[in-house]
């Protein structure tokens, strides 16, 4: 945000006007919303952004709608092909249906101004943009949008199949089924393998991520990996949580020092 003194982290700065109880640290580990239009983004972050920004305040356990989907931006449940309580005459609707414009009734109540229009207050307005990333979401994403379960079974044929467990490593490539399933490699592919490397020169390191598409990363570092080890976040703004588009590469340099010893790991999320 520009507050008039030039860009500035939005948190920080309303952590220095004295608004938070406590301080505030890592701002780097926090999430930022995606507009509906940032298409670097993917589309399954700026829908759910969406739908946080304007729809959980109701739409949420102990919301104003009572039951229902969910819209919070980390536990948001009950959408795909979630079941509505009122289903506007057709059994098959659904609050969205994969690849099913006509019985996704987000969609519809998103595209209507009038009786059960969605938001249902202080709009009069279509939100041209909202609608057309709902529609691209449930025509080009959903089709083939897998839950872990779809996953083991489909590559498994069952969930509990004995090799498909989340932390068995099916393909003896070290990276267990859960890791393979985030990333999107081949859980029976021993070459097929999500890897972070690191390459060092005079005082620095650079890791090297392979992000995913729709795919978050978080580097850890510590300085031991005896028992207890405390890791804790690399704060740099490299590390900022992003789910975008499209696969990349990433490189983030740390300045290291001599004889000191550093651990990193990465975790990969989905949104
Ligand atoms: C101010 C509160 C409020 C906001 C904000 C809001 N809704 Fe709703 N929504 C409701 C209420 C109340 C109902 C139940 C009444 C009805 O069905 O119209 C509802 C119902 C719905 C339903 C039907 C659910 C069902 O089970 O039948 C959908 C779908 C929906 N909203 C989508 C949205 C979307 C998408 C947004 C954000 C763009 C949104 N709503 C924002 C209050 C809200």
């Amino acid at each position: 945000m520009d507050f008039g003194a030039g860009l500035t982290n939005q948190i920080a700065r309303l952590a220095r006007a004295g608004y938070f109880t406590s301080s505030v640290s890592n701002l780097n580990s926090l999430r930022a919303l995606a507009h509906v239009t940032d298409t670097s983004a993917s589309l399954e972050w700026r829908v759910r952004s969406y739908l946080a920004a304007n729809c959980s305040q109701c739409h949420q356990p102990g919301g104003h709608v009572g039951g229902g989907w969910n819209a919070n931006i980390t536990a948001s449940a009950g959408i795909v092909n979630g079941s509505l309580n009122s289903n506007g005459g057709d059994p098959q609707n659904r609050v969205v249906v994969p690849g099913d414009l006509v019985h996704s009734m987000m969609l519809t109540r998103i595209s209507t101004r009038g009786a059960g229009q969605m938001p249902p207050l202080a709009t009069s307005v279509l939100d041209t943009n909202a609608i057309a990333l709902l529609r691209a979401w449930i025509t080009n994403d959903l089709p083939s949008f897998e839950t872990s379960s779809q996953w083991q079974q489909r590559l498994f044929g069952a969930t509990n199949a004995p090799n498909a467990a989340p932390d068995f490593d099916a393909d003896g490539d070290l990276a267990p089924n859960l890791t393979e399933f985030v990333a999107g490699t081949n859980p029976l592919d021993a070459n097929d393998v999500w890897r972070v490397s690191i390459s060092g020169g005079a005082g620095q390191a650079v890791l090297q991520i392979a992000q995913p598409a729709n795919r978050a990363f978080e580097v850890q570092e510590t300085a031991s990996i005896g028992v207890p080890s405390v890791w804790k976040f690399l704060d740099v703004p490299a590390n900022r949580p992003s789910y975008p588009a499209i696969a990349r590469q990433v490189n983030i340099s740390q300045s290291v020092t001599n004889g000191l010893q550093k651990f990193y790991r990465v975790k990969l999320s989905e949104p």
